[in-house]
C-alpha cells in the first residue's frame, strides 16, 4: 500500500471528530490526553487482526444458526481486580457454562469475554453528588478512580495506558488458561459434577449425567481429548472511550484494513448508537465485527439504517444485534425487529441481554436484578425468535467467578437483606459463579426444547 492511501485512510478514520460523541470524559487536560494517546498509538496491539478475522467467521455461524454464543464478564472491570485468580475464575466459568450449552444446542459455542477492556461506563450524569459534595461521576477504571475524593474523580487520559497494559495482560492470562489444558472437557464437566453437589441443583442433574455419558461414549469411540484441551476464546468490550478506540486503531498489513486491535469484538451501547453520531461513524470504519445494543424503543427504521451504515456490504459475521429488552418487553418489542429483519433479509447474528432491561433498586437500596426477570427475558427471547422464524444466536451476561451477592435469587435464594453479604460490582449487579452456571443448565434445557 502506498504512503499517500495510508494518510488518506488515516483521515478518513478521524472524520467522527467532527460530530457529537456522547458519553465522553471532560478531560481537564488537553497536554495529558494528547501524550496518553501518542504512547497508545505507538504501542502493539493488544487483539490481533486476524483473531477478529475469525471471530467474524465464527459469528457468520451463529448467525446462520450454526453455533451459540456465550459473551460474558463484569459491567465494568477494575485494575484492582485483574488479579489471576478473578480472571481464572471468570474464565472458569464461561468454560463451565458453555460446555453445558454446548451440549444443550448440540452445537459448537463460541466463548467470548466482555474482558480485557471493558473499562469505560456510560452514566446518567457527568457528576455524582454525595451530602452536597459534586464531583465527576466514575466513568470506569479507563477514566477515573471510583473512590469519592477530588483526586480519585479526577479523569487522568493516563489510565487509558495503564488499561491498555492491563487489558494485555489479561488477555494473555486467558490464553495462557485456555490454551494450556485449564479448558480441558473432562475438567471442566467434573467443575460443573463438582457444582451439582449441592442439593439446591438436583434438577440439572439429569443434563449433568447425560453430559457424562456423552463423554464416555466419546471416549469409547476413540476421540481425541488431547485436541479439546484448548478452545477459542475471544475478548469484547463497549467501544465507548473513543480517544482510546482511535488510538487502538491500525492498519492491518496482511488485509490493508484498519482494525480496532484494543479487542476482537466492540460493541456500541445502547446510549451511543445514534446514526448521526461518533460512535457509529467511528466503528462503521474499522473491519472488526461489531454489536450493537438495541432497547425497547428501537424502530425497525432505526436497526435498517444503523445495518446500513455499519455493514452497508451486508458481510456475514459482520453485526451482532445485542437486545435487551427487558423482560416485561421483549414479547412485545422484539417481534417487530424480528419481522422487519427477516422480511429485509438482514445479516446479522442475534443475541440477548437480559440484564440491562431489568435493572431495579432493592428495598435495601442496593442497585439489583431478579434472577426470574433475568431467566423471563431470555425464555421470551427463544419464544420470539422461535414464532418468527429467526435465530436465537446467544447470551451477552454480566457475570463473574467469584461468590458474590448482587443478583436477587437463584436456588440458594438471595434476597434483599443477603445483597450486603458481598457486593462488589462497580456498576452493575452481576450473577455470581453459581447462578451463572444455573442459568446455563436452564438455557440448555430451552435449548433442547427448542430443537
Ligand atoms: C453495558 O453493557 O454495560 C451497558 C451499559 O449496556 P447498554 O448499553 O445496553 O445499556
Ligand atoms: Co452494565
Amino acid at each position: 500500500m502506498s504512503v499517500d492511501s495510508t494518510e488518506v485512510m488515516q483521515e478518513d478514520l478521524d472524520s467522527y471528530r467532527s460530530l457529537p460523541a456522547l458519553q465522553q470524559p471532560l478531560w481537564p487536560d488537553a497536554h495529558e490526553l494528547a501524550r496518553a494517546t501518542a504512547v497508545l498509538a505507538g504501542s502493539a496491539p493488544i487483539a490481533h487482526p486476524a483473531r477478529a478475522d475469525f471471530l467474524k467467521e465464527r459469528l457468520a455461524a451463529v448467525s446462520r444458526g450454526e453455533a451459540f454464543l456465550l459473551q460474558g464478564g463484569d459491567c465494568a472491570e477494575s485494575f484492582a481486580e485483574a488479579d489471576a485468580t478473578r480472571i481464572g475464575n471468570k474464565i472458569r466459568t464461561i468454560l463451565q457454562m458453555a460446555v453445558v450449552l454446548t451440549h444443550g444446542a448440540s452445537m459448537p459455542v463460541v466463548k467470548m469475554g466482555r474482558m480485557a477492556g471493558q473499562f469505560a461506563k456510560p452514566r446518567s450524569s457527568h457528576v455524582e453528588t454525595r451530602d452536597g459534595v459534586e464531583l465527576p461521576a466514575y466513568r470506569g477504571d479507563m477514566v477515573n478512580a471510583f473512590e469519592f475524593t477530588p483526586e480519585a474523580r479526577r479523569p487522568d487520559p493516563m489510565r487509558m495506558v495503564e488499561g491498555y497494559r492491563i487489558s494485555g495482560s489479561t488477555l494473555n492470562l486467558i490464553e495462557a488458561f485456555t490454551q494450556g489444558g485449564f479448558a480441558d472437557l473432562r475438567r471442566v464437566h467434573e467443575w460443573n459434577s463438582g457444582f451439582l453437589k449441592n442439593p439446591a441443583y438436583k434438577r440439572y442433574e439429569r443434563t449433568a449425567k447425560e453430559i457424562d455419558r456423552a463423554i464416555k461414549f466419546m471416549a469409547a469411540c476413540g476421540a481425541d481429548f488431547g485436541a479439546l484441551r484448548t478452545v477459542d476464546f475471544f475478548v469484547g468490550h463497549e467501544a465507548l472511550l473513543l480517544d482510546y478506540e482511535r488510538a487502538m486503531t491500525r492498519i492491518d498489513a496482511r488485509t490493508t484494513k484498519p482494525y480496532d486491535t484494543s479487542a476482537h469484538f466492540l460493541w456500541i451501547g445502547e446510549r451511543t448508537r445514534q446514526l448521526d453520531g461518533a460512535h457509529v461513524e467511528f466503528l462503521s470504519k474499522v473491519r472488526n465485527p461489531l454489536g450493537v445494543k438495541l432497547g425497547p424503543s428501537t424502530t425497525c427504521d432505526d436497526m435498517l439504517a444503523l445495518a446500513e451504515k455499519l455493514d452497508p456490504e451486508r458481510e456475514p459475521g459482520r453485526l451482532t444485534f445485542i437486545t435487551r429488552m427487558g423482560a416485561g418487553n421483549i414479547r412485545t418489542a422484539l417481534p417487530k425487529l424480528l419481522e422487519c429483519a427477516r422480511r429485509e433479509g438482514l445479516v446479522a447474528a442475534w443475541a440477548t441481554d437480559p440484564m440491562h432491561g431489568n435493572t431495579i433498586t432493592s428495598a435495601t437500596g442496593y442497585k439489583t436484578r431478579r434472577f426470574t426477570d433475568v431467566l423471563d427475558e431470555v425464555t421470551g427471547f427463544f419464544e420470539v425468535h422461535r414464532a418468527v422464524g429467526t435465530v436465537p444466536g446467544g447470551l451477552h451476561m454480566e457475570l463473574t467467578g467469584d461468590d458474590v451477592t448482587e443478583v436477587l435469587g437463584g436456588a440458594e435464594e438471595i434476597d434483599d437483606e443477603g445483597l450486603a453479604a458481598r457486593y462488589e460490582t462497580l456498576v452493575d449487579p452481576r450473577l455470581n459463579h453459581q447462578q451463572s452456571l444455573e442459568l446455563a443448565f436452564l438455557v440448555a434445557e430451552m435449548l433442547v426444547a427448542a430443537k
